[in-house]
């Protein structure tokens, strides 16, 4: 009774290095391996939707490059609808991550073909787009084309603004929810309201976005779980403690979670719930797709 998930976004090539710590600018500091992985905001959520059972599609863009085989690779294996992905001239969106002893991650991301993915590429998928129930989108492509892709949809819109690009107002208000972390509600908050300060506080963060206009909100706190807020209330969720291997595209997996939940309709706080869990599974192993979980994972709960 699950309607289908449309994500609209990045496709990348992530080149993940594991470092003890991470270089301060003008530093040097000795890398233990690269590892060549698929990535992508987008493709990493659509693969974590998949995974649980979802039927997604996915509507983005490779280059020419040679790359694209090894950025889809679990995409195809998890058996997302690829027929909106398209090819166009040039290199493939590439991601250098940096991974410390602890877990943390930094991320320098080069958009190559995502960069195409504006207004027109995006008109390209309009029918799919119209007949989501759920469609996903994050800040990994131009933003012409993430309001492109909010006007034709139907359905219910997960806007996961990672990074924060400047879309339109219009567009930030139609998020149901907007999913953001703490860093990225703050920057949200500056575009929707440039003459206030953002409230110090996770609560606060979430309070003032819903008094701004949004819908619904799920602020993200990594190992601390996640905040929810929407007409049925503010809802504090904790995640299950778990041994941080690599927490890159750990959002990503929550994103991807949650969207199969909110396809069901699944009350918000409900599917922030086993997000929660999607996500903490991901962090235990590296990488970001290769890390996901199945539906036949089982995932320990929590009490709230
Ligand atoms: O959110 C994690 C993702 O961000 C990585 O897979 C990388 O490609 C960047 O887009
Ligand atoms: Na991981």
């Amino acid at each position: 009774n699950a309607g289908p998930i449309v994500v609209v976004g990045s496709i990348n090539v992530d080149q993940v290095i594991r470092v003890d710590r991470h270089p301060m600018p003008g530093e040097t500091v000795v890398g233990h391996s690269i590892t060549i992985l698929p990535g992508g905001k987008g493709a990493n959520q659509a693969v974590a939707a998949a995974q649980l059972g979802a039927a997604v599609s996915l509507v983005g863009a490779v280059g020419n490059d040679g790359q694209s085989g090894a950025a889809m690779k679990l995409l195809v294996r998890a058996g997302v609808d690829l027929s909106a992905v398209t090819t166009v001239e040039g290199s493939t969106g590439l991601a250098l991550i940096n991974v410390s002893g602890d877990g943390e991650n930094s991320i320098v991301v080069v958009p190559g073909a995502n960069a195409a993915m504006g207004e027109v590429a995006v008109q390209g998928a309009a029918e799919l787009i119209r007949n989501a129930s759920v469609v996903v989108l994050q800040g990994e492509i131009p933003a012409t084309g993430i309001a492109a892709a909010a006007r034709l949809a139907a359905g219910r819109i997960l806007l996961n603004l990672a990074p924060v690009i400047n879309v339109d107002r219009a567009v930030i208000l139609q998020a149901d929810p907007l999913v953001v972390n703490e860093h990225e509600a703050a920057l949200v908050l500056e575009l929707l309201e440039p003459e206030r300060e953002a409230p110090a506080g996770d609560e606060a963060l979430v309070a003032r976005l819903r008094a701004s206009g949004i819908r619904s909100v799920v602020l993200t706190r990594g190992a601390q779980g996640a905040i929810c807020s929407d007409a049925d209330g503010t809802f504090v969720i904790p995640a299950p403690r778990m041994q941080a291997v690599d927490t890159s595209g750990a959002g990503d997996a929550f994103v991807g979670a949650l969207s199969t939940r909110l396809a069901t309709g699944q009350p918000l706080h409900e599917a922030a719930r086993f997000a929660c869990r999607v996500g903490a599974f991901a962090v235990q192993g590296h990488g970001t797709q290769p890390s996901y979980p199945t539906a036949a994972d089982v995932l320990p709960d929590v009490e709230a």
